[in-house]
């Protein structure tokens, strides 16, 4: 009979309700440690144990010591090798080299039996190791990162007991274990004593239907018949509800019931009263719900973004044994950084990481320990019937051991050891064990068995393409991107924006937390300190902070990107977006600064209104002049002036700084109005009214004191007419469809505060029958300073690698009389042509502003131009445009034609950039350096009309 227990969850028993609710099994006199000092002998191959070891003559040993838990190669016997992909030992499963450190193990401990059975637990052993207790063989132990347990009641005695422990450095189980990390052996996590009554197992899944929680229950006893228990669920210290368990599954009500999230981390506790008086079974849970909605990974109905990190368990002194202060100050750490998910690269993590997650709000996703990437064998493991058992056997220890922490949402069944039926086998049994997560793995490619489409290092350009197609598919997450070797990983925010930008990519894991450095004297070390002949060098130096937890420039780098919160800025007025999905921030004050070269013009604070997720802040005004000095910087912070989730008073939740715009306004005092229907959005102030088209999401209408501008909608565009130096060009510009552009607004949102408005809106321009696209994040500020347009666009698809211009065109009802401008001139300019054009002010007409080209084509661009007047000599108005990074302005014909060829209204452009000329109608493109790739760009200028 085998005295090793099937896969099951990890419980304790308590006999004090404060201990069990407390969750500290330290406490409960049912958890004896066997952690500590242990007798040991470190032996060059499993040949060489003595037969007194097998015959239980242990005196008869020569021993030394050594610390349980603790890896051997840390402690003197042998030495670590540090290897990424490839095996320090010859790829021959299941065979191992005949040369296998051995270590024997061995202590004395005093018992008294408390309850009914009692179960000798090993959190970790690397790799497999056999156990005898007072003499006799009790079983055998294998998968390093996962727990095994024994029966050991019959072994067991009052008074003083002999526990003897064999283990293998490699195994047949090595070629399933390969992951990037030093090679670490021994009994490295808690070693236990479990005391045990009627419940074997004890599984809770959160269910939510019909709009309530329910905890559905499902008790294991050992008993044949099932005996009825009593089942208490407490929320803070209080009974929430309590039932009687009839049967081995129940349903049970959660009345005002609280969800767990990674921002509102709430646990309840379910405690059973066994039928043995002082012994209680406490098991911790969540309400939430993981599933798929409209293609997309959600939390409770919310679409998650994975703000994540991988990490391995590593210290630079125990290697992958860490103390639960270690593992609750890194984790507390990680979710200071404003990181949310943990991949559990590339194994189960010790029990206490879970504890520690599900308090403090992070989302885990549990890593199976397989990982067989250095096998250079014919059929791998994944589809080797041989390794079936395993594979599955692996998957169902992981999903019983983690079963009950709210903070695992997904489960991975491993790591690079490529796809095949063991892995469908392992995935078929790991969902019928747990229907209530998703399930990872990357390897799985055409996502077989897996609910999303994981990859790793994939390039910004790449997660676009497939990301704008639009199409129904399984979301994508890159489980590891941005490699944090050394110095970087850069282009974070490159990535960050794509995350926000389309549904379909639910972000990413930094790889990875921590640099794998060994200390040796006042240094860390990598692979081949050990004169390992196989072995990867720096490789595993590769993290965010430190091997002692010091934070790289990277991972300040990462937090300010995946900050919770987005500061949107015209002029003096500041809008404040909560990124966080569930919680309601409130104890905010935002700090703000104006400096020009170190000198503070203003400053002050102000406290955020409570802040909802998701919600956009009032516009706040700033009370700083507008007429500051050029090159000033306004610097925004902001801080906690209560303690809420991990964050202490003072601390830094979010910060940014941008130019400021110095403008003048007329100063004219007045108060925001709007008026919204499902077609148009107005808004006006004083005598400015602007109408934005919320079918297309582009402007259609500015007027003031009740004179319109434009003939058509405002719109950014791409084309102008072709130059001579573009004869080559024209054809692939058609036959990308620049020209002809289709504007949908995706998504609008306001906010306004009295005397100013801010729009954030989401548009996306197509082109007919090709398929590409623009994603456009456009802000619209209505202020005392007029209309201010600030955009962001990103280029996807098939993209066209050039277009002519990128910017706005504003199709005027009139034609503009004369244009002042401080910028380039007074001659046109083009970045590769601009010698002649000196910044000045400069004024013209409209008649002298294009160069006459005798073949009809684009001319006219004034490069640089930080602002610009222009009169409308048909009405009493007068516009004037403001930019603080100098932008490119021209003004043209009706409908993009050459000024002057028709007597229709001009266009003014506004661009963010133009193409070069070159000489191509006879020579060359223009250089590299000028040409206008299809790159994502950002601009912002103001309209003030007058
Ligand atoms: C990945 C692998 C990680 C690590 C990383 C390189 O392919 O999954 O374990 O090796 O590359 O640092
Ligand atoms: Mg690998």
């Amino acid at each position: 009979m085998t005295m090793k227990l099937q896969p099951r969850a990890r419980f304790f028993y308590y006999a004090e309700l404060a201990d069990a609710l407390n969750y500290d099994d330290q406490k409960s006199p049912y958890a004896f440690s066997l952690n500590g000092q242990w007798q040991f002998c470190y032996l060059g191959s499993p040949r060489e144990i003595p037969t007194a070891f097998l015959e239980g003559r242990y005196q008869d040993l020569d021993w030394g010591s050594i610390q349980v838990p603790g890896h051997l190669e840390l402690q003197g016997y042998g030495e670590p090798n540090y290897t990424n992909i490839d095996f320090p030992i010859p790829v021959a499963p299941p065979n191992v080299p005949a040369e296998n450190p051995t270590g024997l193990y061995y202590r004395t401990f005093t018992y008294q039996k408390h309850l009914d059975r009692q179960i000798l637990r090993f959190d970790g052993v690397d790799s497999v190791f056999k156990v005898w207790l007072n003499g006799r063989l009790v079983g055998e132990g294998h998968g390093s990162r996962l727990m095994t347990e024994f029966d050991v009641t019959e072994f067991l005695v009052d008074g003083e007991n002999q526990l003897a422990v064999e283990m293998e450095k490699w195994s047949q189980y090595s070629y399933l274990e390969d992951q990037d990390m030093w090679w670490l052996s021994g009994i490295f996590r808690d070693v236990t004593i479990v005391e045990e009554t009627l419940i074997e197992d004890f599984q809770i899944t959160p269910v939510y239907q019909e709009n309530q929680w329910f905890a559905q229950i499902q008790v294991k006893q050992n008993l044949s018949s099932f005996q009825p228990v009593a089942l208490d669920i407490y929320y803070r210290g209080e009974v929430v509800t309590t039932a009687l368990l009839k049967e081995e599954t129940a349903q049970v009500l959660i009345p005002d019931a609280k969800e767990w999230n990674n921002e509102e981390p709430n646990l309840y506790t379910a405690v059973i009263q066994d039928v043995q008086k002082d012994a209680l079974v406490a098991v911790r849970f969540g309400l939430r719900r993981v599933e798929m909605l409209q293609d997309q990974i959600c939390l409770n109905g919310v679409p998650v973004l994975f703000n994540g990190v991988n990490r391995h368990e590593f210290d630079p002194e125990h290697g992958r044994t860490l103390s639960r202060e270690a593992i609750r100050s890194e984790v507390l750490q990680i979710k200071k950084m404003h990181i949310n998910a943990i991949r559990t690269s590339h194994y189960p993590n010790d029990p206490y990481f879970y504890d520690v997650c599900d308090e403090v709000g992070l989302l885990v996703i549990d890593e199976c320990d397989i990982e067989t990437h250095g096998m250079w064998v014919q059929v791998h493991p994944a589809q080797d019937s041989y390794w079936e058992a395993e594979f599955v056997e692996r998957g169902l220890r992981m999903v019983h051991r983690d079963f009950n922490h709210p903070c695992v949402l997904i489960w991975s069944l491993g790591n690079e050891s490529d796809f095949g039926p063991n892995f469908i086998a392992m995935a078929q049994a790991m969902r019928q064990a747990d229907p209530s997560r998703l399930i990872h793995y990357e390897g799985d490619r055409d996502t077989v068995v897996a609910d999303m489409y994981s990859t790793m290092y994939t390039s910004v350009e790449e997660l676009e393409k497939r990301a704008s197609k639009q199409v129904h598919q399984k979301p994508q997450i890159l489980c590891e991107y941005g490699h944090a070797m050394g110095n970087g990983p850069g282009s974070l925010q490159d990535y960050q924006d794509i995350f926000r930008l389309y549904p379909s990519l639910q972000g990413g894991f930094i790889w990875e937390w921590k640099d794998h450095g060994l200390k040796q004297g006042e240094n860390y070390v990598w692979g081949g300190a050990f004169h390992e002949p196989v072995n990867d060098g720096t490789f595993c130096i590769d993290g965010l902070v430190l091997p002692d937890g010091t934070p790289s420039p990277g991972l300040l780098e990462y937090t300010r990107i995946i900050q919770p919160l987005k500061f949107y800025v015209a002029q003096n007025h500041v809008v404040v977006e909560s990124l966080y999905h569930y919680q309601t921030v409130v104890d905010l004050q935002l700090q703000w600064s104006v400096e020009v070269s170190g000198r503070v013009l203003a400053e002050g604070s102000v406290p955020l209104p409570p802040l909802a997720a998701k919600a956009l802040s009032p516009v706040i005004s700033l009370p700083f002049p507008t007429t500051i000095e050029q090159g000033a910087y306004l610097n925004l912070t902001v801080v906690a002036t209560e303690s809420f989730d991990v964050f202490e008073v003072g601390d830094v939740i979010a910060a940014t700084q941008t130019q400021a715009q110095a403008i003048e306004t007329a100063g004219i005092e007045a108060n925001v109005t709007v008026e919204d229907s499902a077609a148009r959005l107005v808004i006006r102030r004083g005598d400015l009214e602007v109408v934005i088209n919320r079918g297309s999401g582009n402007i259609c209408q500015i007027s003031q004191k009740g004179q319109t501008l434009l003939q058509k909608e405002m719109s950014l565009t791409l084309d102008r007419l072709p130059i001579s130096n573009d004869m080559n060009v024209v054809a692939d510009r058609k036959q990308k469809r620049i020209g002809t552009l289709f504007y949908r607004c995706e998504d609008l949102r306001m906010t306004v505060y009295e005397a100013a408005a801010m729009v954030v809106l989401r548009q996306r321009i197509m082109p007919p029958a090709v398929s590409w696209g623009i994603e456009l994040e456009i802000t619209l500020w209505v202020t005392d300073a007029g209309l201010t347009v600030t955009t962001k666009g990103w280029f996807d698809g098939e993209k066209p690698l050039e277009v002519p211009r990128i910017g706005y065109s504003l199709p005027l009802n009139q034609q503009i009389g004369e244009i002042g401008w401080y910028g380039r001139g007074p001659e046109e300019s083009y970045p590769d042509s601009f010698a002649n054009a000196l910044v000045g002010r400069y004024q013209v007409s409209r008649t002298n502003w294009a160069f006459p080209y005798v073949v009809p084509q684009e001319a006219g661009n004034r490069m640089d131009v930080s602002w610009a007047t222009l009169t409308l000599p048909a009405s009493d108005i007068g516009l004037r445009l403001t930019a603080i990074h100098p932008l490119n302005l021209n003004v043209v014909g009706e409908a993009g034609n050459i000024l002057g060829a028709t007597d229709g209204g001009d266009e003014i452009r506004i661009d963010s950039r133009v193409q070069a000329l070159g000489s191509n109608s006879c020579g060359p493109l223009p250089l590299a350096r000028y040409r206008l790739y299809t790159d994502p760009f950002h601009f912002s200028f103001t309209v003030q009309v007058d």
